[in-house]
């Protein structure tokens, strides 16, 4: 990367709290084309759009934004769309005046003021509901709104960041999102790959993770051995890096790769089930690994097949699994009723794709 602010990027990002700059984007294909995005917008005040599946690094490259702003000694304030509920939100984002609703004693300004000549980020901006967005929508026109129950109009200069796991533009067509606002914080949107596509950069993020780790607990703690760093480079890690990050922490507390391995092997996600299969051979482990892998496939073809209905998925796997052998209708086709009502995440794990389920979970019945 070149030019004056590329070097800020690398100096910069070097210190503080945020990994390194080559941590943080890696060397992955995926990743160098994020950086490449990121860079031209660190100087320029306009809103961007994160996406990208839990555990991606959304709020780092946020933070990273405000770092290299021309505001970055005023606040970066987040607010967590999902975790206020309904009005509350309100007026957690523009505050309120005395006397506005019962229980306004004092007057209170929002994190909206609180962000002046900084950052505001906005995590799970779909969550927002409809009214709210357009209240949002004013603020980014014209940098105006006003407080609950308050009449004069205020203005604040204020840096927008929205983070998503959803398909925004899916959402709009869906009518869940309002379309005018979509395209004032999108004006740039910036996907984030999945770990799972960006395995070149496991080692480092691993090295990273263990160093600060060591530095936190004052031990000493050995690399990991290349075997298990390649097992780690299989895994499809539905929760990206924070879950990578919490292994490696587990491992770094245990000092042990066995609890690791033991650990990933509970929850088989090779991205290449074969290769794995053939890796180390014993007839007991690569029965168990034929019959997930089939389990895999199969289930996946019932539910895209039944439009992702849970409930006529279940009806028409039972009936697969009358008509299959005794040896894989035994445990692994066999799901029992409550694991029907799992997490997105759960389902993620065990049907083992690249299917961002939340993205899609309109669509799980
Ligand atoms: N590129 C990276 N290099 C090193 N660590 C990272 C990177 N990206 C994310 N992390 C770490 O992974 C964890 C999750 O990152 P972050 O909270 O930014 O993800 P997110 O996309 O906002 O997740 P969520 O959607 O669940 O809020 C954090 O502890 C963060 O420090
Ligand atoms: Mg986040």
């Amino acid at each position: 990367m070149a030019g004056a602010a590329a070097t800020r990027l690398s100096e910069v990002s070097a210190q503080g709290d945020l990994p390194p700059d080559a941590i943080l984007f890696g060397k992955s294909q995926a990743m160098r084309q994020v950086r490449e995005r990121v860079q031209p917008l660190l100087d320029a005040n306009i809103p961007v759009l994160l996406q990208g599946e839990s555990g991606t690094g959304k709020e780092l490259i946020a933070q990273l934004f405000h770092k290299y702003s021309p505001w970055s000694k005023g606040p970066f304030v987040k607010i967590n769309c999902p975790a206020i509920p309904g009005t509350l939100l309100e007026s957690e984002l523009f505050g309120y005046e005395k006397g506005a609703f019962t229980g306004a004693f004092g007057t209170k300004p929002g994190k909206v003021e609180l962000a002046h000549r900084g950052t505001l980020f906005l995590d799970e901006i779909s969550e927002m509901s409809f009214d709210l967005q357009s209240k949002l929508l004013q603020l980014l026109q014209d940098g105006q709104f006003c407080r609950i129950g308050g009449q004069e109009g205020r203005h604040v200069e204020v840096r927008v960041i929205c983070a998503t796991n959803k398909d925004l533009q899916a959402e709009v067509a869906a009518g869940r999102f309002r379309q005018d606002l979509y395209y004032r914080i999108a004006v740039v949107t910036i996907q984030l790959p999945p770990l799972r596509e960006r395995t070149d950069d496991i080692p480092g993020i691993v090295d990273f993770v263990i160093e600060r780790a060591r530095e936190k607990f004052k031990t000493e703690v050995k690399p990991l051995s290349p075997t298990l760093l390649s097992r780690l480079q299989r895994h499809a890690w539905p929760g990206n890096i924070r879950e990578l990050e919490n292994v490696i922490r587990r491992y770094v507390i245990f000092r042990n790769e066995r609890v690791i391995s033991e650990e990933l092997d509970r929850a088989p996600q090779s991205t290449e089930g074969e290769e794995e299969f053939f890796e180390d051979f014993s007839l007991k482990k690569a029965t168990r690994r034929a019959v997930a892998m089939v389990e895999r496939k199969l289930i996946l073809k019932v539910l895209e097949n039944n439009n992702w209905n849970r409930k006529r998925s279940a009806v028409s796997l039972a009936s697969v699994t009358e008509h299959c052998s005794t040896r894989f209708s035994r445990p692994a086709f066999h799901l029992r009723a409550n694991e029907w009502s799992r997490s997105p995440a759960w389902w993620a794990r065990r049907s083992h794709r690249k299917f961002n389920f939340r993205q899609h979970q309109h669509t799980l019945k």
